[in-house]
């Protein structure tokens, strides 16, 4: 039962250079699809999805893509909030969200407070997230506070981005890739792995069915011998 997705949404550009269209035309379409995915997942009983929209190595990217991108984010928040709110949909993110502009950031801030209490499907997107900078970051945190006591994983835990939402037992990446590119490096330790050469925009409920049949097939140990 996968109870937390992750979602590496790659193959935006292919997509739009294989159509003759810009990148942010394949961004565009990829926006899009995030709506497509969630019903999915929530079909699916899925409870927790992760999406990695923006990295923290994304901002070397050229500045009408990035703008493009934060545009979206804040389009994102701002028009997907009534269907959240009418389908039961929990919106967070992770990652140096302090680092987007004051608009995107806004809306998101506003999406997030708005729907705290709603309690179907969380999603969680990764914005300005790097999987290094988590953990650094959750070490400078450790370092302010002036802590002197060992910690256990447990301890560490509560100062990553979400300490709240449970590790995602499947990552998918769309577009082909089998690298995991700065992503939850902590949270999927022990998540299967599904890659499909599927373009994000082209992304579907099949595409989804697909990837949860491969993880109904595997055997989880997490180092153990015990069975699935
Ligand atoms: C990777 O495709 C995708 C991204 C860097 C951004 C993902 C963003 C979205 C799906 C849309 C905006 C997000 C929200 C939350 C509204 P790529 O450009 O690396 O594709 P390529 O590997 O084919 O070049």
């Amino acid at each position: 039962m996968v109870n937390h997705l992750a979602i590496i949404m790659d193959g935006n550009g292919r997509w739009a250079e294989e159509r003759g269209l810009t990148r942010s035309d394949g961004h565009k379409a990829g926006a899009r699809q995030i709506g497509v995915a969630a019903r999915a997942a929530m079909k699916a009983g899925i409870k927790y999805l992760t999406l990695y929209a923006f990295s923290t190595e994304n901002w070397k990217r050229p500045e009408p893509e990035v703008s493009c991108l934060m545009g979206l984010i804040q389009e994102f928040a701002q028009s997907e909030l009534p269907n959240m709110m009418r389908d039961g949909v929990r919106l967070r993110t992770i990652g140096r969200t302090g680092d987007l502009p004051l608009a995107s950031r806004m809306a998101l801030e506003f999406a997030i407070k708005q729907t705290e209490k709603n309690d179907k499907l969380t999603i969680n997107i990764a914005l300005s997230y790097g999987g290094r900078a988590e953990i650094v970051d959750a070490v400078n945190k450790v370092i302010a506070e002036k802590r002197t006591t060992p910690l256990t994983e447990a301890d560490f835990v509560s100062y990553l981005y979400a300490p709240d939402i449970p590790d995602p037992d499947l990552l998918i990446r769309t577009g082909g890739e089998m690298r995991l590119s700065n992503f939850l490096l902590w949270e999927l330790s022990y998540a299967e792995f599904y890659v499909t050469d599927t373009y994000w925009p082209d992304f579907t409920e099949e595409t989804l069915a697909d990837a949860l049949a491969s993880f109904g097939g595997r055997k989880r140990r997490f180092g153990g011998l015990n069975k699935k």
